[in-house]
């Protein structure tokens, strides 16, 4: 079965084309990040247009990069939540105009449960179970899932997402939006222990918090003018790795997973692909994550989210499906 999947809830068009489930045939991300770069955030109502310019574009694209025609779809998946209500809108409403127009079923898919659905795209698939982190712009969490359409949120960020966090802090310094990658191309070359940051919430439970980080480095840089960018990006990028590596590490251990999947923009970075896995092997537990470009929004992780739905689960939306901006993950299937 061939899977349109169709990706809008932000700053990111995205389409992809799916084969069975698991073999990715095209998988286009146009990004608006310049469009917004100029206001410091993503502006809603332009990203809805230029989602609106370019969705149909992209999807023509899409169907001759896997070299097919509208024909030969059997199923298109969308993102219906959560994210920006008008940008889902556009997403929505043109899924379910090309579900009518070839006749073929309509499946909603969370944003959130996409992301882990990366993990199923590499090669060996990683399944469940495990214990997810899926670390975003907008999101920061926690969760547990015995299997694919079974999930528990067990903790999550009370404030800023990490994403958020790092995109703010590199805001303050002058970055362009979004900063994760600035910030971590920078701290390649900076010293981590150069600045003590706090990390907030480090000794207990399974909730995070970001915002005091960044209240933190606002009076640092007040105090330090002219401290250098890489040692900056290096240390404030390490306390919240480091939050999310031990956050994480405590969850499976509480809940009982060995092993640990990491998924969303935050997974792409250096700096956490590389302490995660030296930090879970010294408590005999194992951490994946998917290729960077899977990491970050695209459609090939909505496609396989709707084909499990579709076929193992035999769920299909109304052609009147309506976006929620704040679809919770809990409990969704
Ligand atoms: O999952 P995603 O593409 O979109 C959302 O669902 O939010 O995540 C985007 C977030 C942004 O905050 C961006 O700065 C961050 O992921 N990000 C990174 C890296 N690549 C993207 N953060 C740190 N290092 C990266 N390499
Ligand atoms: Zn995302």
């Amino acid at each position: 079965m061939l899977v349109l999947g169709i990706e809008t809830s932000c700053d990111e068009t995205a389409v992809a084309v799916l084969e069975d489930g698991r073999k990715i045939l095209a998988n286009l991300v146009y990004s608006q990040a310049d469009l917004h770069a100029r206001y410091g955030g993503v502006v809603p109502e332009a990203a809805s247009r230029d989602h609106l310019r370019k969705l149909p574009v992209l999807a023509q694209e899409a169907l001759g990069k896997a070299g097919l025609t509208w024909k030969d779809i059997g199923l298109v998946g969308v993102t219906c939540g959560p994210g920006l209500i008008g940008p889902l809108l556009v997403g929505v409403s043109y899924a379910a105009g090309v579900a009518l127009a070839c006749g073929v079923p309509l499946v909603g898919v969370n944003h959130l449960a996409a992301h882990l659905f990366a993990l199923r795209l590499v090669d060996p698939p990683v399944e469940p179970p495990f214990l997810g982190l899926i670390a975003s712009g907008g999101h920061t969490l926690l969760v547990a899932v015995p299997r694919f359409g079974e999930y528990q949120v067990v903790g999550s960020t009370r404030d800023d997402a990490a994403g958020e966090a790092l995109d703010k802090f590199g805001r303050l310094l002058g970055l362009p939006y979004p900063a994760g990658p600035h910030i971590d191309a920078l701290a390649q070359r900076g010293d981590p222990t150069r600045i003590p940051f706090p990390r907030p919430m480090l000794e207990s439970g399974l909730d995070m918090s970001f915002a005091g980080l960044k209240t933190a480095a606002v009076y640092w840089l007040r105090e330090h003018p002219g401290a250098p960018l890489p040692d900056l990006c290096a240390s404030f990028l390490e306390a919240v790795v480091e939050v999310l590596v031990e956050k994480a590490l405590r969850a499976a251990r509480r809940f009982q997973f060995k092993r640990i999947a990491v998924a969303g923009g935050v997974a792409a970075n250096r700096r956490l692909r590389e302490l995660f896995p030296e930090r879970a092997a010294s408590r005999g537990m194992e951490v994946f994550f998917p290729p960077p470009e899977l990491c970050t929004d695209n459609a090939a992780t909505v496609a396989a989210c709707a084909f499990h739905r579709y076929h193992d689960l035999g769920i299909s939306d109304p052609l009147s499906l309506s976006p929620d901006p704040n679809l919770p993950l809990h409990g969704w299937r």
